[in-house]
């Protein structure tokens, strides 16, 4: 028996779907949503809206790519938190009645699981148990990964995400949202020593980002005062500095973990593990240190359904399936 899987995901601003084949992943159609821009941030209701514009047309491409037919589908799988609930329900909905409509089951998926899961749709794979940072505009986790779908939050952020402290000190900037890749870009021509911003004391392995943001607010309102073009002039250097600290507060627990639980493989997801000076810290310390790192694809990093796929086929062998009254959450709880 072949195990065919539609996947659909749009927690977020990201309308997109895939299709699986026996664990293959056979094409992945992501439709981003522009609308947020001019806001700073993402709007709920406008993200709704592009959801339920973007939706069918998405599945169709994504079936087609694949080539595999709907009567060929085995299960229609989709995220159901956390995210956005507008968002969450137009997803969820539209599977539902595929799946009604071909007489197939349903698999619900945990957003951030399949974030940490998108490191087996292509080799190299890690090895259990592994370590996976997890960082992404709405968290930020330390994930002891002991199988497919065993997984266990070992530290968090109290506060503020990685990708909101990026997005944040974006919007400080005056970039347009998200800011992520923009200070990514510019950190890329500064000088990351050029200014110093505190790195905060929180036990355990859990993080904090928001005195971060506070301590960026306060240097650029010190600074604007002195010199009103003080942002365009050191563009480059402020975001090399930010960006160093993010990453060296995401390293230093990271490493943390590490020593802690002794394992020898070590993963980062999510869509922050886009950032190159990420990547590059995550690469230094796995020479450094023996790990042998794993660095998911660009195109697996932000929200796409084949993450949600790949988590899916892994459910289906499992017979982890949900009625039709399943309903999404905002805060659907890690398994
Ligand atoms: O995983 P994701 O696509 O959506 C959520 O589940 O939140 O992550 C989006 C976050 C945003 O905060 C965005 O600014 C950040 O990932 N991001 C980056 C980069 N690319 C995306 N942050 C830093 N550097 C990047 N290159
Ligand atoms: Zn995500």
């Amino acid at each position: 028996m072949h195990i065919n899987i539609l996947a659909i995901e749009s927690s977020c601003d990201e309308t997109s779907a895939a299709i699986i084949a026996d664990g293959q992943v056979l094409s992945n159609v992501i439709a981003s949503q522009k609308i947020h821009e001019a806001y700073g941030g993402v709007v709920p209701e406008l993200a709704s809206r592009a959801h339920l514009a973007n939706i069918i047309p998405v599945v169709e491409e994504a079936i087609t790519l694949s080539s595999i037919p709907k009567n060929k589908l085995s299960a229609i799988a989709f995220t159901a938190g956390p995210g956005l609930i507008g968002s969450l329900l137009v997803g969820s909905s539209f599977a539902k009645a595929m799946a009604l409509a071909l007489g197939i089951p349903l698999i619900a998926v945990h957003h951030m699981q399949a974030h940490v899961l998108a490191h087996f749709i292509k080799e190299p794979k890690p090895r259990f148990p592994f370590i996976c940072l997890t960082v992404s505009g709405g968290h930020t986790q330390l994930v002891l990964v002991k199988d497919y779908l065993s997984m266990e939050v070992i530290g968090q952020t109290i506060d503020d995400a990685a990708g909101e402290a990026f997005d944040k000190t974006a919007k400080l900037l005056n970039l347009p949202y998200p800011g992520g890749p923009l200070i990514d870009k510019y950190a890329q021509q500064g000088d990351a020593s050029a200014f110093q911003f505190p790195e905060p004391d929180v036990p355990q392995l859990d993080f904090s980002f928001s005195g971060l943001k506070t301590s960026i607010l306060y240097f650029l309102r010190n600074q604007l005062k002195q010199d009103p073009s003080f942002i365009e002039s050191r563009l480059n250097d402020i975001c090399a500095s930010v960006q160093q600290r993010i990453i060296s507060i995401l390293m230093n627990k990271l490493e943390q973990a590490v020593l802690q639980y002794k394992v020898n493989d070590v993963a980062i997801a999510g869509g922050v593990s886009a950032n190159s000076g990420l990547r590059k810290a995550l690469k230094h310390s796995g020479d450094a240190k023996g790990w042998n790192i794993f660095l998911p694809e660009m195109q697996y990093c932000t929200d796409n359904a084949a993450m949600i796929a790949m988590t899916a086929h892994y459910k289906f062998i499992a017979g982890e399936f949900v009625s039709l009254d399943a309903a999404p959450s905002p805060s659907f709880a890690w398994k």
